[in-house]
């Protein structure tokens, strides 16, 4: 037999039920505020064939993914994001689908990725996809909601929005290789790195227009740095319509985003006090469903990095612990303690009872420990239809009928 102790997969956690009960009260927040924009829950499988990630990616994506072969000899693949799988599966329903398809969804990811804090090999992401629907009104409502879902969950935030035609625009003269390392420098904020690749590759005049570019934060500056680009109007109507509806927000035209899907606005949030990896939610407009049999369609999305989300909230006490009721039993009295606690159940308190045959006072003991209230049942007591029930933190002690209990115990847990 073996004595090593066995301990989980490198960038993996356990989760205690405190921190548990913290995610499914954030979860749930989140989840009824995207059904208020008309976003539904949709699911797809953890594992996907590989090539629906590298299609658009290239092979280089597989050394960042959990990719193996399973057992038929299919090359298949833990999901990294979700934005891939919920195209397939727009595609893959078909026609029917009511347009524009709005959905929401809350999954795990795997990446094989460095583990630090904040950044994890499994690691939820809670995101939405605007499907078919291309306009100016589409991309503001999916920020907007973005936003909303930020404030929702109770975290505090920068929201930063951008538009790939900027760089792509002011990188137009340069080789696509050197504009997909100049984005990647940038993304990284890196732009001291991007000027260095622009200038060693004769390109010195735009140095000066990239730094500017990268501290813009008006739409005037941008557009007199890069001219009136077709995209123009339709950045102009967002913003108001962002402006219309109180969203906060700071315009970066210098964010590159890492996914390679991207082709119109792009936009990131980041919280305080999380250090290096303070991204908590990407997204931006994509086309990807051509990619998997479907025709060209616009869409536009983002995902939340939901454990960045509840590090940022690490402080704050999210849910109070649930009172929990302790029934305290003699031997002669177990079978009254199980019809009780059965009854207590069906009110929805949350009910223990000693499992290992523990004598009273162990009972007693173990009770203050996990419960604050207590209902002892003694045998003669309970021949006459009563208990007794007492609050463990005030020592207060009443003696009730079995149907007084029934209608008066939530009001004494909560006292
Ligand atoms: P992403 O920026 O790669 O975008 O990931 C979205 C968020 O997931 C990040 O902002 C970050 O908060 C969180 N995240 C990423 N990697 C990790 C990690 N290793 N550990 C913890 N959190 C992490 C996407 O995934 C796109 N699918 C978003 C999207 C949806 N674009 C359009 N629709």
């Amino acid at each position: 037999m073996s004595t090593k102790t066995l301990a989980k997969p490198r960038g993996t956690r356990d989760m205690l039920p405190d921190e548990m009960e913290a995610r499914r009260e954030i979860e749930m927040r989140l989840r009824n505020c995207a059904r208020t924009f008309g976003y539904r829950e949709i699911a797809t499988p953890a594992f996907e064939e590989t090539e629906l990630f590298t299609i658009r990616s290239g092979e280089g994506i597989i050394a960042e993914m959990y990719a193996f072969e399973d057992k038929g000899g299919r090359s298949l693949s833990l999901r990294p994001e979700l934005t891939a799988p919920v195209l397939r599966m727009y595609v893959n329903e078909g026609k029917s689908l009511v347009k524009p398809v709005k959905w929401c969804y809350f999954g795990d990811c795997f990446r094989y990725e460095r583990p630090q804090k904040g950044r994890y090999r499994q690691f939820w992401q809670f995101g939405a996809e605007l499907i078919d629907a291309d306009s100016a009104f589409a991309d503001a409502e999916i920020i907007m909601l973005a936003n909303e879902l930020l404030k929702t969950a109770g975290v505090t935030f920068i929201l930063k929005i951008g538009h790939l035609a900027c760089m792509r625009t002011l990188l137009s003269e340069t080789p696509a290789t050197l504009q997909i390392a100049v984005r990647h420098a940038l993304d990284k904020r890196e732009s001291d790195k991007a000027a260095l690749l622009l200038a060693e590759n004769g390109y010195k005049h735009l140095v000066q227009p990239l730094l500017a570019l990268t501290q813009a934060t008006t739409l005037s500056e941008i557009f007199s740095i890069i001219g009136n680009i077709p995209q123009k109007e339709r950045i102009e109507e967002m913003c108001q319509i962002l402006d219309t509806a109180g969203v906060a927000y700071e315009l970066s035209p210098a964010i590159a985003r890492g996914l390679d899907y991207y082709t119109g606005v792009v936009f990131e949030a980041f919280a305080e006090g999380l250090g290096a990896e303070n991204q908590i939610m990407g997204g931006g407009a994509y086309r990807l469903a051509h990619l998997f049999g479907g025709e060209d369609t616009p869409s536009v999305g983002f995902a939340i990095g939901f454990d960045r989300v509840m590090v940022a909230l690490s402080e704050k006490q999210i849910v109070a612990p649930k009172p929990q009721v302790s029934i305290i039993y003699f031997p002669e009295t177990r079978s009254a303690a199980v019809r009780t606690a059965a009854t207590l159940r069906e009110q929805g308190i949350c009910v223990d009872l000693d499992l290992t045959g523990r004598s009273f006072s162990a009972q007693m003991k173990n009770a203050g420990k996990i419960a604050n209230t207590a209902i002892i049942i003694g045998e003669k007591e309970y021949s006459v239809g009563t208990v007794t029930v007492k609050n463990l933190n005030t020592g207060e002690q009443v003696q009730w009928s079995l149907s007084a209990l029934s209608e008066h115990i939530v009001e004494f847990m909560s006292a």
